[in-house]
């Protein structure tokens, strides 16, 4: 099988890139423009076995086309996009050309060469804000009503992929629902000590356990919780946090999936949410580090509740986390940080 996976160069992208090295044996072509994306990264992965790069941006419609062709690709898993929520408030122009109008491109192009499978990266903030979540966690069912451009951008290429794959049924898609990912490589060294190979590597990311971990490490002087007064247990937000190998997993049990099945929407999760204040006090038992965090206002837009519900993609796929740990994932995502 011919994979093109875009974005492979950032964070989600390179540890299914390492898992597709690693655990088959398909040929691999990566498009990347690297404006969050790491070559150094790139080069990590080609010590695990060799691939092909295209430094390349989506919006150039034309050069598309030629790339399925020449790697008579079958597959395409698309992760390219821009990810930055208050940033797409600001420029909801610049994430609706990124996150759909590049991807209907790319479906475009991938209907017209006969492309099999399309997975693709969507999101939680598909759901918007909830005013209230089932014990069981939100399923795939429970209302869409995204809240910001970045949402609204996930949600309409969801709605491009549903509506060609039922015009074109040889043009199979999976959409997946990430909730909140977390973490780095899960690698032991020789010494049997976890050392990450590959991780988050944009500077600027602004997820939670990294900026905790740049707190213990005295890369940050203090952090900020933005709430302490929401509906929950302690006051802070609650989120369901997935390790990145086993969010990389999903996409691995995906290709195998489109053979035999049709298209579907899956979220994945653990099903399981920790306040804010709990992952950072996790944070700071797994390194040993305290460091200040004061109490911020809730940002806009910030529900007091995410969790998951994970039947369908357990069900269905037979998606079997192996790390649904929070400690394993503030640690590795500390391991990680030493190194970047
Ligand atoms: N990180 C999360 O917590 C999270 C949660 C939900 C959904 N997602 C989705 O997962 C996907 C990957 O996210 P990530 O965290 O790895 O982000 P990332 O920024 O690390 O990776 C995105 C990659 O796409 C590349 N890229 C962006 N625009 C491009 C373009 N026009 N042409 C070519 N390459 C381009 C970037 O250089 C980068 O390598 C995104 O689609 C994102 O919306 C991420």
């Amino acid at each position: 099988m011919n994979i093109l996976v875009t974005g492979g160069a950032g964070y989600i992208g390179s540890h299914v890139v390492k898992q597709l090295l690693e655990d088959t044996d398909y040929s691999v072509t990566i498009v990347d423009n690297l404006s969050t994306g790491s070559r150094k990264t790139l080069d990590t992965l080609r010590a695990i076995r060799d691939f092909k790069f295209v430094e390349l941006d989506l919006k150039e419609f034309d050069k598309i086309l030629p790339i399925l062709e020449e790697n008579s690709i079958d597959t395409i898993i698309h992760f390219a996009a821009s990810i930055v929520v208050p940033e797409s408030v600001e420029n909801p122009l610049d994430y609706y050309m990124n996150n759909t109008v590049n991807t209907t491109n790319l479906i475009d192009k991938a209907v017209k060469v006969g492309v099999e499978r399309f997975i693709f990266s969507s999101t939680a903030a598909v759901y918007g804000e909830p005013s209230s979540t089932p014990i069981s966690g939100l399923d795939e069912n429970f209302p869409t009503a995204p809240i910001n451009p970045y949402g609204m951008s996930k949600l309409m290429s969801e709605n491009v992929l549903k509506d060609a794959s039922f015009a074109y049924p040889k043009f199979k898609h999976v959409a997946f629902r990430y909730f909140n990912v977390a973490g780095a490589d899960v690698y032991y060294n020789s010494d049997n000590k976890l050392e990450p190979r590959i991780g988050q590597s944009f500077p600027n990311a602004t997820h939670l356990i990294k900026i905790a971990s740049e707190c213990a490490l005295g890369k940050r002087e203090k952090m900020a919780i933005f709430g302490d007064d929401f509906a929950t247990e302690d006051g802070t937000g609650v989120r369901d946090y997935i390790h990145i190998d086993d969010l990389a997993s999903a996409h691995i049990q995906a290709i195998e999936y489109l053979k035999v099945n049709d298209s579907d929407t899956f979220n994945v999760g653990y099903g399981k949410g920790y306040s804010v204040k709990e992952v950072v006090e996790e944070v700071k038992r797994v390194t040993n580090r305290d460091f200040q965090v004061d109490n911020a206002p809730r940002r806009a837009g910030d529900p007091a509740l995410l969790i998951s519900n994970n039947s369908k993609i357990k069900q269905k796929m037979n998606w079997t986390p192996k790390y649904n740990n929070l400690g394993l994932i503030c640690q590795s995502a500390y391991e990680w940080e030493k190194i970047v």
